[in-house]
């Protein structure tokens, strides 16, 4: 046993506060802490009012505080810890290299994966399980609610032996029907169950995730992809570029069918005019900048996401139209209702709450408000009205034909990557 252990103190860099504590004060607080004998120094930033900083969500930058702890490291000889979304190996990585710390910590990130540290050491970078930032699972349905931290990308965490996934006495053929997060998900336990495994997805393999590819905004949920693709390929599941119907496969020797198929959009209850320039939110990709005037009917999470994506887009102007009296009315994480709507402030997007679409035609959007009438122009116009309940022909056709069929994800009940990923892990590892 050492004489004694080394003393590490925690600190924010700052509140962000306007006037709070200035990063001045905690440089001076941190060279009287080092000549009290204080051995490491360990940087968060934020504090429990601004949770947009204490736990930074996707909207953010990563290593947000870096700014705060150089400032520090350079006042100090003892050793610096840096923290606060440090999700990749390659952004941890780069902070040693460069000398910007002495140390990383990692929080969110050991929830998602425990066995970040291990993998990241033997260059199994693409097998870590990624924190995509969304304080849904630790948080918003975790300790906010009185429970035990949870995740929304493991949803096993800290109860790794009382859901394990064990091998199945009976190896059974296995068709996942759809390659969004929720399929990806289940193909990989069905096969660590031992089951036979074929994936179905004629379209972009990430499903809804897909939009995420290349946009700086949704880098975290990009990784996620990334990570379930690699995770179904490395195990040598077979997807298949297809639609799967009914016919196909029951005609094909499955004995069991997960229905990962998503949920379907909600339809306007207002007209659109055949010219119109509309796209989903679902749709916009970075590989394919909005330019011009941009309008987007709906406030709630997928309304602002789009939003500040196409914000950061080529010169791109937009405004958001929610007919509700304010942004994410509903069941949303909290890191996100509080600030999301002022980070999209400051990228420029105009925020218009308490107006109503009644028609889109070929040149904008007709809208009321307040009893007034208006036309606002728009080269495009992106709906962001969220999804509704899928119908169940699909499964009960399957099961009506004699096939077991689970269901899993927004093909169960429409929701977050959380519940796609949970519905997906706890319904697989039973099959
Ligand atoms: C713009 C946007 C932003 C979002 N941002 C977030 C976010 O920041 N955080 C968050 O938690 N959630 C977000 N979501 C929600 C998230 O994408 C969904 O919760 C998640 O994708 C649902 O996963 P899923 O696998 O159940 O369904 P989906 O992702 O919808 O995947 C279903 C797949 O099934 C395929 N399919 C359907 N029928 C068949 C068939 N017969 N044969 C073969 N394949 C078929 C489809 O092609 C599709 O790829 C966002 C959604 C959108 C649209
Ligand atoms: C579920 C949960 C519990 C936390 N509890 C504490 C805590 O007790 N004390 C503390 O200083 N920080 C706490 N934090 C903040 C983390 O230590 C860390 O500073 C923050 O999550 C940002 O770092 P990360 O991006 O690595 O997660 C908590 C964070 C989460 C998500
Ligand atoms: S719930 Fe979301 S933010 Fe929290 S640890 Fe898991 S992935 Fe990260």
């Amino acid at each position: 046993m050492p004489e004694s252990f080394p003393l590490s103190i925690r600190l924010s860099v700052t509140d962000y506060e306007p006037d709070g504590i200035t990063i001045e004060d905690t440089v001076e607080l941190c060279r009287l802490l080092e000549a009290h004998g204080v051995d490491v120094l360990h940087c968060s930033g934020g504090h429990h009012a601004g949770m947009e900083w204490e736990v930074s969500p996707w909207y953010q930058v990563r290593a947000p505080h870096r700014w705060g702890w150089e400032k520090i490291k350079e006042a100090v000889t003892i050793p610096v810890i840096a923290s606060g979304s440090l999700v990749t190996p390659e952004v941890a990585d780069e902070i040693i290299a460069s000398g910007s710390a002495d140390f990383v910590s990692l929080g969110r990130a050991m929830l998602a994966d425990p066995d970040w540290a291990r993998k990241a050491r033997d260059g199994r970078v693409l097998e870590i399980t990624p924190c995509i930032r969304c304080n849904d699972g630790c948080l918003h349905r975790g300790l906010n609610r009185g429970r035990s931290a949870g995740c929304s990308v493991n949803p096993h965490v800290t109860e790794e032996g009382r859901f394990a996934v064990l091998v199945s006495d009976t190896r059974k053929r296995v068709a996942v029907v759809g390659g969004g997060p929720a399929g990806l998900r289940s193909a990989a336990v069905l096969h660590d169950r031992g089951h036979d495994v074929t994936v179905f997805e004629p379209g972009e393999i990430g499903g809804l995730l897909a939009h995420a590819q290349a946009s700086t905004v949704k880098q975290d949920l990009a990784g996620l992809v990334r990570h379930l693709v690699h995770e179904v390929e490395r195990r040598g599941i077979v997807i298949a570029a297809e639609y799967a119907d009914v016919e196909k496969l029951t005609t094909q020797g499955f004995d069991t069918v997960v229905a990962a198929t998503g949920a379907p959009l909600r339809r306007a209850d207002f007209p659109i005019s055949t010219a119109s320039p509309v796209l989903y939110a679902g749709d916009v990709r970075a590989s394919r900048p909005l330019m011009g005037t941009v309008v987007v009917v709906g406030g709630g999470l997928q309304g602002c996401e789009v939003a500040l994506r196409v914000a950061g887009m080529d010169s791109a102007k937009v405004t958001i139209l929610e007919a509700g009296p304010r942004l994410l009315a509903g069941d949303e994480v909290f890191t996100d209702q509080e600030r999301l709507p002022l980070f999209l402030g400051a990228a420029g997007v105009d925020v218009r709450t308490g107006v109503r679409v009644t028609a889109v035609d070929d040149s904008g959007v007709h809208a009321t408000g307040d009893g007034v009438d208006e036309f606002i122009p728009a080269d495009t116009v992106v709906l962001a009205l969220g999804r509704v309940e899928a119908d169940t022909h699909f499964v009960t056709s399957l099961r009506d034909a004699g096939l077991e069929v689970k269901v899993v994800g927004s093909a169960a009940a429409p929701g977050r990557v959380f519940d796609a990923i949970h519905s997906a892990f706890f319904t697989a590892r039973l099959v």
